[in-house]
């Protein structure tokens, strides 16, 4: 197929778009940079740097089969601090991009969503029927845009599907997660191994978890990436599907730091800081539903290979 990946200079949409170069999809990535990398565009695949407000409509002008859409703002933090970027860069832009593909006839897309759609669960694990009541703009925007796929769906013959990842990490190949400014747990773990930060912070140890730290719900990038090309193979003409990704399994700060000590052999000194704003005690998918309507099989469950590829890929971009 001949595929536009939004945003895939960055971490999820490179990742996603070699494996779709892989499989051998014609792919162009459509990127404004201000986030993502120019050298994360995989090799294969045609490269135009613009923003969907602007750029989208007049590529998509040349006759494409679908979109998968990662061009987002995704930090909870920033989003409480100017909630303005959320709704203009993810709603207003998800919307000209809606809108251009209805123009030009553009018959799929697959969207990068969030677990943070559902904000604090009443059950874990959390599946696609629970309640969707986002904490923050971030999640808000996100739901927001969900809404608008959905009604394309319906109104115009969408075929689309949702896909709300937990906590992404891991890297594939040369393609991992680098950003200027880091807010993730694994990435700041390995931080402190490369020796460009002193030490990690545990955001809480009072936590109603078994050790007290929060406990969240890991998912390699490449069980992700396969899960978009699924996502988009199953696609049906009017409907909006939305399915949740994670591993199905919740490790704690602790135990992710333990991890990082073990796949580095570094001391990785952590102290106890106040808890941050907004964060749930436990996030953990339910996945039952992209399993078994897709077939979707993770492979890459455990937190030792998820951390050591991670791992690697900082050591090669930090030259540790
Ligand atoms: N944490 C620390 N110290 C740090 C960084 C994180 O203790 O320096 C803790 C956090 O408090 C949290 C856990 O590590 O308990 C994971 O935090 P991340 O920032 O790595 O990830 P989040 O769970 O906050 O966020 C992820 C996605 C968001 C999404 C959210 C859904 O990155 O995009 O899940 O709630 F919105």
């Amino acid at each position: 197929m001949k595929l536009l990946v939004t945003g895939g200079a960055g971490y999820v949409g490179s990742v996603c778009a070699a494996h779709l170069v892989t499989a051998g999809h014609d792919v162009t990535v459509l990127d404004d940079l201000s986030t993502g990398h120019p050298d994360a565009v995989p090799e294969g695949a045609q490269f135009v740097k613009g923003d969907l407000t602007e750029a989208a409509a007049d590529v998509l002008a040349e006759g494409f089969d679908g979109v998968l859409h990662f061009a987002a703002r995704s930090l909870v933090s920033e989003s409480v601090q100017r909630p303005e970027l959320y709704w203009s860069g993810n709603v207003v832009a998800s919307l000209r991009l809606l809108e251009a593909m209805r123009l030009h006839g553009t018959p799929r897309l697959v969207f990068s969503s969030t677990a943070a759609t559902y904000g604090e669960p009443e059950q874990v694990p959390i599946r696609e029927d629970a309640p969707t009541r986002p904490t923050n703009p971030y999640g808000a925007s996100k739901l927001a845009i969900d809404h608008m796929i959905g009604s394309y769906a319906v109104a115009h013959g969408l075929a689309a599907t949702s896909l709300r990842y937990f906590n992404v990490a891991g890297a594939h190949g040369r393609f991992g997660e680098r950003h200027t400014v880091e807010t993730h747990l694994i990435p700041i773990v390995l931080q402190v191994a490369a020796g460009t930060r002193e030490s990690v912070q545990i955001f809480g140890d009072d936590w109603p978890t078994a050790d007290g730290t929060c406990v969240r719900d890991y998912i390699h990038v490449d069980d992700l990436a396969a899960a978009h090309v699924l996502a988009l193979d199953h696609s049906e003409t009017g409907r909006h599907a939305v399915y949740n990704l994670g591993s199905g399994t919740g490790f704690s700060v602790r135990e992710v730091i333990e991890a990082c000590r073990a796949v580095t052999g570094h001391p990785i000194p952590a102290v106890v800081a106040p808890r941050r704003g907004g964060d749930p005690a436990v996030l953990i998918a339910s996945s039952e539903a992209m399993i078994g309507e897709l077939g979707w099989r993770p492979e890459r469950t455990d937190l030792a290979t998820i951390v050591g590829d991670a791992w690697r890929f900082t050591r090669e971009h930090q030259g540790v």
